[in-house]
């Protein structure tokens, strides 16, 4: 029998890190390959291999893979909504590069199952708002959803062209306590769990009625994983699925914050990242991954913020 080695690129980001650790206790600890070009997170090391890597440098990636003897790749390296409006062209260029190089080498060396996330940033301002559905009008207005959105054809078209097993999910934004957020429209529901339990106070970037879709990290893994480990054949979308956890705006958020910290409060100087979410939906509709590969979450707002404020205290040692 193959063995599964995979190789994560980007694992010392907000998801790679969570996304290795929970990879590593499935497969083995020496049967994932971290990569990232930044130095190793804390949490990683000594868990794993790990390796410096560019994924824009194909041969690079090539020679790793071969090296390794990879059969399955998780690519989460990528520049995010709220940076790759300030500088366009390169949001593009390393979003669609760091996909074709790995589809390429996918194709090559004839690997097992690719895994690269897409995001309901896919979504403009002339898609349904509420409860988006799986197919609908899909016409991004910022450049990572529009690179998402090229990301997704461009996994369909190697899916359907050469037969590369390549699975995906349109995250929404994603909360956690391990490692921090990478310049995303949603990084405000990270940021106000550290600003409240430090400061009692948080100013927030988005006006207080601005609805979006989130998920618990927790559930996000768990999803990941259900779908790369789902049978081929009950993978009927390969693009990328809608993915649906919770929907709450910054308003609710500080509610359900000033459940557990009365004294909290909140303030609102909406920025440019106002623009971003005005362009995207308020909540998914995620039926099709329920009806496929069984999808479910499990975490709302206030079991998510209970989970959250009890690991940060921890994390920063406040009793
Ligand atoms: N976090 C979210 O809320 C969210 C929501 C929707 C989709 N996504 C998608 O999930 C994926 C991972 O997101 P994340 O939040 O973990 O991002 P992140 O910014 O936290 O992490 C990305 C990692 O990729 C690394 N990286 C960047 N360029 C690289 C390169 N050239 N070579 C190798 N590594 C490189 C960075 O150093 C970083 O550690 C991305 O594709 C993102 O678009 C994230």
């Amino acid at each position: 029998m193959k063995k599964d080695k995979i190789l994560v690129i980007g694992a010392c980001g907000q998801i790679g890190v969570e996304l290795t650790l929970a990879l590593r206790k499935m497969y083995g600890d020496n049967n994932v390959v971290a990569s990232d070009l930044r130095e190793e997170h804390d949490l990683l090391k000594g868990t794993g291999p790990y390796v410096s890597l560019d994924v824009m440098n194909k041969e690079m990636l090539h020679v790793l893979v071969i090296r390794h003897n990879i059969t399955q790749v998780y690519l989460l390296a990528a520049i995010l909504s709220a940076t790759g409006e300030k500088n366009p062209l390169l949001a593009w260029h390393i979003n669609m590069q760091s996909l074709l190089n790995v589809l390429d080498i996918a194709k090559e060396e004839g690997l097992d199952k690719i895994y690269w996330p897409s995001s309901i940033a896919v979504f403009g301002p002339s898609s349904p708002k509420v409860d988006t559905p799986q197919h609908t009008t899909i016409e991004p207005t910022t450049i990572y959803g529009i690179s998402k959105f090229a990301g997704e054809r461009w996994c369909e078209y190697y899916n359907h062209r050469y037969g590369i097993d390549v699975r995906s999910l349109r995250y929404p934004g994603l909360i956690s306590y391990k490692s921090a957020p990478g310049g995303g429209t949603t990084d405000y529901a990270v940021e106000i769990y550290h600003e409240a339990l430090e400061e009692g106070t948080y100013k927030c970037f988005l006006s207080e009625d601005t609805y979006l879709p989130m998920m618990y990290m927790h559930d996000a893994i768990r999803a990941t994983i259900e779908l790369m480990e789902a049978p081929g054949e009950k993978i009927s979308v390969r693009s990328a699925y809608n993915l649906s956890g919770m929907s709450f705006s910054p308003k609710e958020i500080s509610a359900a914050i000033q459940q557990h910290i009365p004294d909290f409060t909140i303030s609102y100087e909406p920025d440019y990242r106002q623009e971003i979410a005005n362009s995207w939906p308020q909540s998914i509709d995620d039926s099709q991954a329920s009806k496929d590969w069984g999808w479910k979450p499990q975490y709302d707002l206030a079991k998510m913020t209970e989970d959250m404020l009890k690991n940060l205290k921890k994390q920063k040692g406040i009793k």
